[in-house]
């Protein structure tokens, strides 16, 4: 195959409960149905709520099966939990083993590889690093013998967080690695990559628009499919906005669209809290 499509989606936050997600996510599905890219990527948070609400996770894969191309997907914070970090408060909730199985058991594999159009791509299960858990080390292990089967082809990496703000030491306040791949996982997950061709890595998380190139590697950051975080509860870094991100990969060569589907409405968090019941 000399060209793969690839379509990444993020943060659906999807439950049954949620019309407005569910709204954003049919749009979506249908840009898909008209473009029919090889493989469809979720970069995590496919649910609202996975540690305390399996039918999301249930809803939200019913809604991936009904879409006509394969799909992966990898777990965000709001599907399995989130990193315990170096300092700093514990994450609520935490991730744990018990919320990774459930999201393999329901809705795929955590952690892939695959290779198309002479690209090594390579799915990382985020939340797992600095949790001290056994897959910690397990997937650092896989992590090692999949660089080394790349053997020189460009590698392309998708996970729900961001590996770093601007550079690879930065921020490092405790408060931010809620955001980023957590210190000391960071240094180690960037020290392993940098053995590679990294051309791409692609991640979802902060629900802000993003692309950015540092040294040789770009950095997109896929908005939400779902929904906004206004600029009283988050910080701007860059475009709020809901959309998704694709790509066309080639032997040597990277495409990269930011796109928005007809139809996709620009929902914001308030809107998702009412339908709570006010309660958060
Ligand atoms: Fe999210
Ligand atoms: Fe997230």
């Amino acid at each position: 195959m000399s060209e793969f499509r690839l379509t990444q989606i993020s943060d659906t936050h999807l439950g049954r409960r949620f019309p407005g997600l569910i709204a954003n996510f049919h749009a979506v599905s249908e840009h898909i149905d008209a473009n029919r890219p090889d493989l469809v990527v979720n970069t995590g948070d496919v649910s609202f709520d996975g540690p305390t609400s399996r039918d999301d996770v249930v809803f939200a894969k019913s809604l991936h099966d009904a879409l006509p191309v394969a799909c992966r997907y990898l777990p965000g914070n709001h599907d399995i939990g989130d990193n315990p970090t170096a300092i700093g408060p514990v994450p609520k909730p935490p991730v744990e083993e018990t919320h990774r199985q459930q999201f393999r058991a329901v809705i795929g594999e955590d952690h892939w590889s695959f290779e198309a159009a002479g690209w090594s791509f390579i799915g990382l299960n985020a939340l797992m690093m600095n949790s001290g858990l056994p897959f910690e080390a397990e997937q650092f292990d896989w992590l090692a013998s999949e660089i080394a089967r790349a053997s020189g082809r460009p590698v392309a990496l998708f996970l729900h967080k961001p590996v770093f703000l601007n550079e690879p030491g930065d921020p490092e306040t405790p408060e931010t690695s809620i955001r980023y791949v957590p210190q000391p996982a960071r240094a180690r997950l960037i020290e392993m990559l940098a053995t590679t061709d990294l051309r791409l890595i692609a991640s979802g998380h902060v629900h802000q628009r993003r692309d950015f190139t540092y040294r040789h590697t770009r950095h997109v950051w896929a908005p939400s499919a779902g929904f906004k975080i206004n600029d009283a509860r988050q910080d701007r870094i860059a475009l709020k906005e809901v959309g998704l991100v694709e790509y066309r990969f080639q032997p040597d060569s990277l495409e990269v669209r930011h796109v928005r589907a007809a139809g996709q409405v620009d929902v914001d968090i308030e809107e998702l809290f009412a339908q709570m019941g006010g309660a958060h």
